[in-house]
C-alpha cells in the first residue's frame, strides 16, 4: 500500500504574452488543452486528490476540466485562486479545496506545461519516496536558465535552496541547473512551510520555493531529482512556445509510431493528435494530419494531403487527398481524390467515393461505388451498387432532413436527383438526368426526364452565317455527299 497521494496542478496564471481571448492553459497542442496534458499525466499516478488551481478565465477552464474528468472518469476538483499572489500562495488555495487532513504525499506541477508525461512524474514520485525525502524538486541543467529559478546546491551537492532569477546574484545566475516547477511534498510538511511564507522578495509574492529551505531549516530531507530531458519540464509562455513545444511533441508522436511499425514518407509534414492510434505497417504519405482519435488499421495508406478527424480506416485501405470527419472507412476502401467524408459516413468493405464527392449521414453497403462528383447526405445504400456520377441525395425539403434507401446491384444514372424520403430497390436503374420523385421497385428502370425534340434548321434560320451555322452547313453537305 503506498502512501496516498494528493496531485495539484498551478493554472491560475494569466498568460498575458499568449495575446488571446482563450486562457493561456486552453490552448490546444495535439488534440489536447495544455491544462489537459497537465491532468492527464496527474492521472495516471492514480492520485487519491487531484485540483486544478484556476484563476484567470477560471470559467471556461472549469467547464473545460469537467469535460476531462468525464473522460478520465474521475473527480478532477478545481480551486479557485482570486489573486495572483505567487505560487506558494496557488498551492494554499489548491489545498483549501481539498480535505484538511490530507497526508501522504502532495505533487505540484503546472498546466502550461505540456510534455511532462505520468512515467516521468511516477519515477519521480517513487525517487521522492525511496529517498524518504520531506521535499523533492525535479530540476533540469539547461543551456539558457534566464527567468528560471536556480538550483543552489551545498557542498556536499544536496538543495539548499532555489533562488528566482530576479532575486539571483551575478554568481548564481551562473547556474544552469534550474528548478522546473515540480515538486513533492511530504503533506505536513508542506502546509506548515507554506504559513510561513513571506514576500520579501524581488516580486512581493509568496514563493512556493522557499518551503525547501523552510523545510530544510527544520531539519527535514530535501532533495533534487535532475530531469535528463529538458523539453520534458518546458513550460508555454507565448505562441512561439506553443509551437515549438508542438513540433516536439508531434515529432515523438511520430516516432513513437514508427518504433511500432508505421511509415511515414515525410515526417515533418505529418501531424498527429496524441489520442490517435495506428497500427502496424500503416503507411502515411506526405502532408496528412490525423486528429482525434482517428485510427488506421494495418496494411491502410492514407495521404498524400489528407486529414482525418475522429474517423476510423480499415485494413488495406487508401484514403488520399481527403477530408473527414467522424467517418468509418470499412477495409480495402478507396477514398479520394478531392473527397469530403462527414460524420455519419460509413463504407463497408471495399468501396469507393472518388473525386468531388461529398458524404454526410451516408452508410454505403460493401463494394458500392460513389465515384464522381456527388453528394450523398442521410441515405443508406446497399451492396454493389454503382451511383452515377454528379448525383445528388436530395435530402433538405427546407425544414427538415429525409432519408434514401437505396438497394443492392443498383445501378443509377448520370446527373439523378433522389428527392427524399425515397426508395430504390434492389437490381434497380435510373435513366441519366432524372429527378427521382417516386420510389423504384426493384428491377425496375426509373425514368424521369423530358423526352428529347430536334428542331431541324434551326441555327440556319436564327444564326445565319455564323462559324456555327457555316460548321453545321459542311457537315450536312459532307454527309450528303458521302450518301451519293
Ligand atoms: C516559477 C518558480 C521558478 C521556476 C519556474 C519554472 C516560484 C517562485 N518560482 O517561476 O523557480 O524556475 O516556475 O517555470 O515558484 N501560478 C499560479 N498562481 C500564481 C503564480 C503562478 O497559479 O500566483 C502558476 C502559473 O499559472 C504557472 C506556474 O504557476 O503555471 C508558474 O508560474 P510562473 O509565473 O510562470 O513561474 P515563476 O513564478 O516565474
Ligand atoms: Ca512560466
Amino acid at each position: 500500500m503506498s502512501a496516498p497521494l494528493t496531485s495539484i496542478v498551478l493554472a491560475a496564471g494569466e498568460g498575458t504574452r499568449m495575446r488571446s481571448a482563450t486562457p493561456k492553459v486552453l490552448h490546444q497542442l495535439a488534440g489536447r488543452a495544455l491544462v489537459e496534458h497537465a491532468v492527464i499525466a496527474a492521472d495516471q499516478l492514480a492520485p487519491d486528490h487531484l485540483v486544478v488551481v484556476t484563476g484567470h478565465g477560471r470559467e471556461a477552464v472549469t467547464e473545460y476540466l469537467t469535460g476531462v474528468g468525464k473522460r478520465l472518469e474521475r473527480d478532477v476538483l478545481t480551486a479557485v485562486q482570486e489573486q495572483r499572489l505567487g505560487t506558494g500562495h496557488a498551492v494554499q488555495c489548491g489545498l483549501a479545496a481539498l480535505p484538511s487532513d490530507i497526508s501522504g504525499t502532495v505533487l505540484v506541477t503546472y498546466g502550461d506545461v505540456p510534455l511532462l508525461d505520468g512515467a516521468t512524474l511516477r519515477e519521480f514520485v517513487d525517487a521522492h519516496s525511496a529517498n524518504g525525502n520531506a521535499v523533492t524538486v525535479l530540476t533540469a541543467e539547461v543551456e539558457d536558465p534566464t527567468g528560471y529559478g536556480r538550483i543552489v546546491r551545498d557542498a556536499n551537492g544536496g538543495v539548499a535552496e532555489i533562488v528566482e532569477h530576479k532575486d539571483a546574484t551575478a554568481e548564481r545566475l551562473a547556474i544552469r541547473e534550474i528548478n522546473s516547477g515540480v515538486y513533492a511534498f511530504d503533506a505536513a510538511v508542506l502546509s506548515g512551510a507554506l504559513g510561513r511564507l513571506n514576500s520579501h522578495n524581488a516580486q512581493g509574492e509568496l514563493y512556493l520555493t522557499d518551503v525547501l529551505s523552510i523545510a530544510r531549516g527544520d531539519g527535514h530531507q530535501v532533495g533534487a531529482v535532475i530531469c535528463e530531458d529538458p523539453w520534458l519540464v518546458e513550460g508555454v509562455n507565448d505562441r512561439v512556445q506553443l509551437s515549438v513545444l508542438g513540433a516536439e511533441l508531434n515529432r515523438r508522436l511520430v516516432e513513437q509510431w514508427q518504433r511500432a511499425g508505421v511509415t511515414f514518407i515525410d515526417p515533418q509534414s505529418v501531424w498527429l493528435d496524441c489520442d490517435v492510434t495506428l497500427a502496424q505497417d500503416v503507411l502515411v504519405e506526405p502532408g496528412v494530419q490525423l486528429r482525434g482519435t482517428t485510427s488506421v488499421a494495418t496494411g491502410a495508406i492514407v495521404g498524400p494531403d489528407t486529414t482525418l478527424t475522429d474517423c476510423v480506416v480499415g485494413e488495406g485501405a487508401h484514403v488520399y487527398r481527403a477530408h473527414g470527419i467522424g467517418a468509418e472507412v470499412g477495409p480495402e476502401c478507396e477514398v479520394g481524390p478531392f473527397t469530403y467524408m462527414r460524420p455519419g459516413t460509413k463504407l463497408g468493405r471495399k468501396a469507393k467515393l472518388g473525386g468531388f464527392v461529398e458524404t454526410k449521414k451516408a452508410d454505403i453497403g460493401a463494394g458500392s461505388k460513389v465515384p464522381h462528383l456527388s453528394y450523398v447526405g442521410d441515405a443508406t445504400i446497399g451492396e454493389h451498387t454503382n451511383i452515377g456520377a454528379a448525383t445528388v441525395f436530395v435530402n433538405y425539403d427546407g425544414v427538415n432532413k429525409h432519408h434514401t434507401f437505396v438497394g443492392s446491384h443498383a445501378r443509377t444514372g448520370a446527373d439523378n436527383m433522389f428527392v427524399a424520403p425515397i426508395t430504390i430497390g434492389d437490381g434497380a436503374y435510373t435513366a441519366a438526368g432524372s429527378v427521382i420523385t417516386q420510389d423504384v421497385p426493384p428491377g425496375a428502370i426509373g425514368v424521369a426526364r423530358g423526352a428529347q425534340r430536334n428542331i431541324e434548321g434551326w441555327v440556319a434560320r436564327k444564326r445565319p452565317g455564323s462559324a456555327a451555322d457555316q460548321a453545321a452547313t459542311r457537315a450536312l453537305n459532307s454527309s450528303a455527299t458521302e450518301e451519293d
